[in-house]
Order: structure tokens, then C-alpha cells, then sequence
């Protein structure tokens, strides 16, 4: 009988494993406990034993209810824990995978690039890593003039071209302006030149490596109210239509005349606030190209003229959002908490 008891009890256990719901499960438990169950049905022929079988498979069946008895209530629980995995509430509003989105600066990039692009620009991009030639001597700076101070500087440890000068890492997209010359030799000229920059600055509103924009136009009778024009429209375009630009009169060894670019402030419509003080904030620098710079980059100015400006985006991204960043280093941090805000 001991051997019916195993048999028994390993195909219970091995029917419980396999049902996935509670009426299937009552069912078999009456067909093993029932009143006429099989396990029931082996406790009736204890009676017939000899008294010397009895204790033992007395004890044999009080350890296989046990056992089942078990194993059906475990199972019961893992059921009931399964349907409550399962039930799904169609009617509850779903969770989609985060999405990422490109960085602010990038964003800012594409920007700038479709509305220059629209009035003719050129999206161009020159080397970050330049010759000396092409970062200031071209741009009417030869060696110790003072006006490279305002460029701090990163020098590449290689060595110097006798004509070309130093390896420096660029530190303004002005360097791609006789490279562009260079590349479409005659005029016209449309570029809009975006690529990184190096400074040696580290702190809350520099960052060693930044971006800039770099127009460039040149053409015949190409003169200031041209450069004002495209001003005009590129702060209406990408600030707004109520901004307003204004010229102010500034020094670069490459354009003659030179201006920094002011732009009215969207905060206070220019009436003057807490953020921009006088109602004006600062764009950056342009000019017309200096006739020394045409004939670095082989172009006639008796017969040429051309205007050039160069602004930072990140900086022109801050005002556009009437931001005023704490630390401007957040920016290239990747703190998500920060970057998910835009
Ligand atoms: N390259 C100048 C700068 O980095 C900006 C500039 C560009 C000024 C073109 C005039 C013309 O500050």
C-alpha cells in the first residue's frame, strides 16, 4: 500500500503544477480528499491491515495529507498572485519609454542654420584645430600685435609652418573666413560658418570649449545697411518680430568699420530691467570686412566688399530663452535635471 501512496501522491503534485486556475484546482482536491476521493478511498483499507502494517502506514498516510494538503495551498496563492500580475486596467493612462531630445546647443545649431539658410547662407564648417595663419595673421593681426590678447589662446604642441605659423585650437570661427575665401575664390560669398571655439577660461560664464556663428558676405557693392538688414532679420526670425538691433561702434583689427551687435531685451521690450539694466543686451561682434583680410584670402577689395560678424550660441541661445544661467558650465555638465528642461 505504501507503494499506491507514492504513486498517488507524486501525480497529485505533479496535477497541481500544472493547473492555472481554482476550479480546476477544487475539482482535483475533491478527487483526491473527497468522499469517495482516491487518497479517502486508501484510508478505508488501513482497517484492513494486519496490526502489525497499521502504525506505519498510518503514519505514511498522515505525512502524504500533509504534504498535498500543503502543496494545494501553496498553489492556491500562487494562482490568486498570478491574476492579480495579469489583470491589466485598460482604461488607466499608459507610461511610453522616455524619449531623449537633442542637446540645447544642438537645437540651437539647426536653428540658426535654417534661418540663414533661407536667405541664402551656406552652412560651412573649417578645422578646429588651425593654423595661427588663418586664426589672426590673415585676419590682420601679425605676431605680438596686441590685439591677440583678446583671444586667448591653446597652442598645440607640433611643430610651427614656416609660412602658416603655430598650431592652435581655434578661438573663433573668424578663422574660417579666408578658408572660405580660399575655397570659392570668386565672389559671391554666403556663409554661415558653426563650429566649436577654445578659450582658456573656466569659469561661471565660460566654458574652455563653446560654439559660435560666423557670417560672411561678400560681394560687389555689398555695404553696412546689407549687414543691418540681415541682423534685422535674424533677431526678428529667432527672437521675435517686436525685437529690435542696434549698432555700436567697436574695434577688430579684421573689419572696418566694427560694431557690437545689441538686440533689444525680451524681458522688458527694451525699457530696462533687472536683467538686462539698460534694455539692451549684447549680441556680439561684427564689421565690415578689412580690406587687408580680402587680400589674405586672394579677393580684389577695389573691387569687393563684404561684412562679417560672429556670435556665440550659447550665449545667443541663453537670451533667446530669457535665461540667466547661474553657472554657464551646467550646459556641458549632463545633469538630466537640467537638460530635460528644454
Ligand atoms: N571673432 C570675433 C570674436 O570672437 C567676432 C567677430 C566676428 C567680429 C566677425 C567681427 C567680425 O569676438
Amino acid at each position: 500500500m505504501d507503494k499506491e501512496l507514492n504513486v498517488l501522491k507524486q501525480e497529485t503534485l505533479n496535477a497541481i503544477g500544472k493547473l492555472a486556475d481554482n476550479k480546476k484546482l477544487n475539482e482535483l482536491y475533491l478527487d483526491i480528499f473527497g468522499q469517495s476521493g482516491k487518497f479517502t478511498n486508501l484510508t478505508k483499507k488501513l482497517k484492513t491491515l494486519s496490526a502489525s502494517e497499521k502504525p506505519q502506514i498510518g503514519r505514511l498516510l498522515n505525512e502524504v495529507k500533509k504534504e498535498l494538503e500543503t502543496a494545494f495551498e501553496k498553489h492556491k496563492s500562487i494562482i490568486r498572485n498570478f491574476k492579480l500580475a495579469e489583470w491589466i486596467d485598460v482604461t488607466a493612462s499608459g507610461s511610453g519609454p522616455s524619449t531623449g531630445h537633442l542637446h540645447i546647443v544642438s537645437q540651437a545649431i539647426a536653428e540658426i542654420t535654417e534661418i540663414f539658410e533661407r536667405i541664402g547662407f551656406t552652412r560651412m564648417r573649417y578645422p578646429e584645430i588651425d593654423w595661427d595663419w588663418y586664426s589672426f595673421e590673415s585676419l590682420n593681426m601679425p605676431v605680438n600685435h596686441p590685439a591677440r590678447d583678446d583671444f586667448e589662446t591653446f597652442f598645440i604642441d607640433l611643430p610651427s609652418n614656416p609660412k602658416l605659423g603655430k598650431v592652435v585650437l581655434s578661438p573663433h570661427t573668424s578663422s574660417g573666413q579666408v578658408r572660405e575665401m580660399e575655397r570659392v575664390k570668386k565672389p559671391p560669398i554666403r556663409m554661415i560658418n558653426i563650429a566649436k571655439c577654445y578659450r582658456p577660461n573656466w569659469d561661471i560664464s565660460h566654458t574652455p570649449m563653446f560654439h559660435q556663428f560666423e557670417g560672411l558676405v561678400i560681394d560687389k557693392n555689398i555695404n553696412i545697411t546689407h549687414l543691418k538688414g540681415t541682423f534685422d532679420y535674424f533677431a526678428k526670425e529667432f527672437f521675435g518680430k517686436e525685437r529690435k538691433i542696434r549698432l555700436r561702434p567697436f574695434h577688430f583689427q579684421f573689419t572696418e568699420p566694427s560694431f557690437e551687435v545689441d538686440i533689444t531685451c525680451g524681458i522688458c521690450s527694451g525699457r530696462g530691467c533687472r536683467f538686462c539694466k539698460d534694455g539692451w543686451l549684447e549680441l556680439g561682434g561684427s564689421g565690415m570686412v578689412h580690406p587687408n583680410v580680402l587680400r589674405a584670402g586672394n579677393i580684389d577689395p577695389d573691387v569687393y566688399t563684404g561684412y562679417a560678424f560672429g556670435w556665440g550660441v550659447e550665449r545667443t541661445y541663453m537670451m533667446k530663452q530669457g535665461l540667466k544661467i547661474d553657472d554657464l558650465r551646467l550646459l556641458y555638465s549632463n545633469d538630466i535635471r537640467f537638460l530635460e528642461q528644454f
